[in-house]
């Protein structure tokens, strides 16, 4: 750790005992300089980390000052999945949502799309251009199978900060995380195989297992520390698992963080099993405090773990720029890969890879982790204030989904359906189980969730929630 976290996390210890609240100025850069015997530029990095952590605010010619804390919500409970595999069902509703991606008369609390406005995204504007301009031929043509080899290399640097020690050459560039969680699967499952998942589920996930004619077994899983290893270790001795594929990090919907001690037990089991991880760490470039989680695959010497993401949530989605490290099935991941797209985006690769090298990535990521909290905070506030009481809602600690449980029988299909003929929608939380489980519960993006339209679109669908739970109490 370096000195000035430190400092900041000394700092901070003493917010967190109560020796100071909300609103009490802090020691001067001077005093804490000198108590800690370091320097005065670190002292004020570290207060320019508890700044971009949303602990402290600096007041111009007064000092630093503790900020309101949102208090944890009180989370979902833990979810009791079936116990047995299950074909995926949930297609219809799913398309339903797809649909709304290009809608401009809806406030899309649905969708898990991150801030595509920030000015700390204008040069990929530039690199767009300049890229098309200066290399006409190159953009033409097809890329690598595998992918661009600077790219790959700017990804292997970056894997660094998850703990993982990547070559460029053990990564494969795909269209976005979809198809990197799509080409493992269909490399180490064979249709009628079984797969485990937490639950609720990323329905991409879930659907990548219906397509490939795969069932899922759904296990378990706590709202801040992921499945249950126990049940995990039981389903494994019950069941002829072949994979199992999971989002550990900042996950969506639930918005768990696998504790490392679990990451390290569940690469035990699945060792002692011989099953392979498939990693999703699309959110984990977003965790809202430094140093970000390790990846599962940075604790494997096996190569064992696929570890799959993308540019789509931290940058823009629309770039379609993915990656996959297959570790030992790197072979199969690469042809699974080529016959289903031969090769990704030219014209993106050198654009997401000029942003990186450039500096541009960590510059936007600074800020996108300390507007993600901010918008998570807002947000949570904004639920507890509206929705009816007794709701239960997630506490992650990066990205910008939160999971909503409701209170009574409130069905968040019907919720759905009365909110959008308003212009508002919501991601239902059947979408987000094999079977359709969690009728009461719908997740939800934060997402600029200071913007005006915001505030207005919680209280109606708070309206709302309360006239179904009306509704749901009269006898039939
Ligand atoms: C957990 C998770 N994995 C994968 C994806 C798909 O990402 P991409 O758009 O890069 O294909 C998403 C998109 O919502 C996601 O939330």
């Amino acid at each position: 750790m370096k000195l000035y976290e430190q400092v900041a996390n000394q700092v901070k210890e003493r917010i967190d005992l109560g020796y100071y609240k909300t609103g009490d100025k802090l020691p001067s850069v001077r005093g804490l300089s000198q108590e800690h015997g370091v320097s005065i530029s670190t002292v004020q990095e570290a207060y320019g980390l508890l700044i971009d952590d949303a602990v402290v605010e600096a007041r111009p010619k007064s000092g630093y000052y503790v900020l309101q804390q949102q208090q944890p919500p009180e989370l979902p409970a833990v979810s009791s999945p079936a116990p047995k595999p299950l074909v995926v069902a949930q297609w219809q509703k799913l398309q339903h949502m797809i649909g709304e991606y290009g809608r401009q008369d809806l406030v899309k609390l649905s969708l898990a799309l991150p801030d595509m406005e920030s000015p700390t995204l204008q040069p990929l504007t530039r690199l767009i251009s300049q890229i098309s301009r200066q290399e006409t031929q190159r953009i033409f043509n097809y890329e690598f199978a595998t992918g661009s080899v600077e790219l790959c290399h700017q990804i292997a640097r970056l894997a660094i900060d998850s703990g993982s020690r990547l070559n460029p050459d053990e990564i494969i560039i795909t269209s976005g995380c979809q198809e990197a969680l799509s080409c493992s699967l269909r490399a180490v499952t064979e249709p009628g195989d079984i797969v485990v998942v937490d639950s609720p589920s990323f329905f991409g996930s879930v659907q990548a297992i219906k397509i490939n004619g795969v069932k899922a077994l759904e296990i378990p899983t706590h709202p801040e520390t992921g499945i249950s290893l126990d049940a995990l270790e039981m389903a494994l001795e019950q069941w002829p698992i072949k994979a199992c594929l999971l989002t550990p990090t900042n996950n969506n919907p639930l918005g768990y963080t696998m504790p490392d001690e679990n990451k390290i037990r569940l690469l035990e089991l699945l060792s002692h099993y011989d099953i392979p991880l498939i990693e999703d760490d699309i959110y984990g470039d977003l965790s809202y405090h430094l140093p970000r989680p390790r990846t599962i695959r940075s604790f494997d010497t096996e190569g064992r773990v696929m570890l799959c993401s993308s540019f789509s949530k931290t940058l823009v989605p629309g770039l379609r720029v993915g990656w996959v490290a297959p570790g030992r099935y790197y072979e199969h991941v690469k042809m699974t890969k080529y016959l289903t797209s031969l090769s990704t985006s030219t014209l993106s690769q050198p654009v997401v890879s000029e942003f990186i090298a450039q500096g541009y990535y960590e510059k936007h990521l600074r800020r996108m982790r300390k507007n993600y909290l901010r918008d998570r905070d807002t947000m949570i506030g904004l639920l507890k204030r509206y929705l009816p009481d007794g709701t239960r809602i997630s506490y992650p600690q990066g990205g910008y989904l939160l999971w909503v449980e409701l209170p009574g029988h409130v069905d968040t299909n019907e919720l759905n359906t009365l909110a959008r003929a308003q212009g508002i929608s919501i991601a239902p939380g059947t979408l987000f189980s094999a079977s359709g489980k969690y009728k009461n519960c719908m997740r939800i993006c934060c997402v600029n969730s200071d913007s005006p339209e915001i505030e207005p679109a919680i209280a109606r669908l708070g309206e709302l929630c309360h006239e179904l739970l009306a509704g749901s109490l009269l006898p039939e």
